[in-house]
């Protein structure tokens, strides 16, 4: 009986002083208050009566005068990002802090930049956003991605933020997938619709591991060889063609060579003894768009060694001359007939030349 008593005043005692720390808590944990740039905000103590005197600090120090008081409400005219901080309200004349608001200035966000691009066909794809107007707020986003009415499994990416991968339910499907991307913040939500097919999302990344190599008495010759992207995930049965395009580093004008289905390829028409850049591009042979470039590789083509210098001193070198002859820089860029496993090759010309240069820069 005694016992029981003892424990239910136990229990009486404890949840009073539950409740006392649970509103003192309230009172010194900040609650966020969200507001849009530009606006006329109103900040209320607590549950304070209208006819309660408060005084505010805003980081710690006392509001300036020329901020309006209003009874237990603060008001903030126009707000800005400065605006942002910790602000306390505590009643007179005590001075007990009633309220902790952590005020944040922000935007609504507009509406978000979506692409999407297959770079693992015919596996999946990825659809990455932005926004083209910062928020200055903790944006999220929800991605909804639906084919034939059906919504698909979306795969947030471990690394991207706004980014997410998507597996194709079905190969060579004519018929578009939607992606609705929706932006919300404390201060609004706005969905970007965005559809395509498959086809046309279809881009590899560039070709990898590029080497050029000179080939010993030849001095007009490298030997340009990569690898198809890591990334490309079954190139027998989706092969992909490769662009190769190189150039003296002193020349402007890059000469191009289109190749289908081949890893390697000779130049065959260098300066000898000139430093050449090299880069490779990849597409799949039948969709899509070309890859990016791949990283420039640089190489110089075979030159035979220059005669050795008697003179002890001063060191002479050698001049071009004495190298095998360099065709004019004004002589017709035309590529020799393909040779070996190089397969098919394209050669541009000129006003060719300058139309796929423009296109694929
Ligand atoms: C409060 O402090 C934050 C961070 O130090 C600062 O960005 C903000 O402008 C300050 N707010 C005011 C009103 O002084
Ligand atoms: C996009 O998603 C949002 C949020 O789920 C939804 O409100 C909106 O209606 C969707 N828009 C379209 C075009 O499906």
């Amino acid at each position: 009986m005694m016992a029981n008593l003892v424990t239910s005043l136990c229990c009486v005692v404890l949840a009073a002083v539950v409740v006392a720390y649970a509103q003192r808590r309230s009172q010194l944990i900040a609650r966020n208050q969200y507001e849009q740039r530009g606006s006329d905000v109103t900040m209320q103590c607590g549950s304070l009566e209208s006819d309660a005197s408060v005084s505010w600090k805003v980081n710690g120090t006392d509001i300036e005068a020329q901020h309006q008081l209003n009874g237990p409400k603060l008001i903030l005219t126009n707000v800005d990002l400065d605006h942002n901080g910790l602000y306390s309200c505590f009643q007179n004349p005590h001075g007990e802090r009633r309220d902790t608001i952590l005020l944040h200035v922000g935007l609504p966000p507009q509406e978000p930049k979506v692409t999407c691009r297959s770079n693992t066909y015919p596996k999946g794809f990825y659809c990455s956003w932005h926004l083209t107007q910062p928020t200055y707020i903790p944006t999220n986003f929800e991605v909804d991605v639906q084919h034939k009415h059906r919504p698909l499994d979306v795969q947030k990416d471990p690394v991207h933020k706004n980014r997410c991968h998507v597996q194709f339910p079905e190969v060579f499907s004519t018929t578009p997938y939607e992606v609705n991307v929706t932006a919300v913040n404390p201060l609004g939500k706005i969905s970007s619709f965005f559809s395509f097919e498959e086809s046309t999302i279809v881009k590899p990344d560039p070709p990898e591991h590029v080497t050029a190599t000179p080939i010993r008495f030849k001095p007009r010759r490298l030997e340009v060889s990569w690898q198809s992207p890591a990334t490309w995930p079954d190139i027998d049965a989706f092969p992909l063609k490769y662009f190769l395009r190189y150039r003296p580093l002193i020349q402007e004008r890059w000469q191009h060579v289109e190749l289908s289905d081949s890893t390697s390829h000779t130049i065959l028409d260098a300066y000898a003894g000139k430093e050449y850049i090299i880069q490779l591009a990849a597409k799949d042979t039948e969709i899509g768009t070309w890859s990016d470039w791949s990283v420039a590789v640089h190489a110089t083509p075979w030159i035979e060694d220059p005669l050795p210098i008697t003179s002890t001193t001063e060191v002479d070198f050698p001049t071009e001359t004495k190298t095998s002859p360099i065709p004019s820089s004004k002589a017709p860029q035309k590529a020799e007939p393909p040779v070996g496993r190089a397969g098919r090759v394209v050669t541009f010309f000129s006003p060719l030349l300058l139309g796929m240069t423009l296109l694929f820069m």
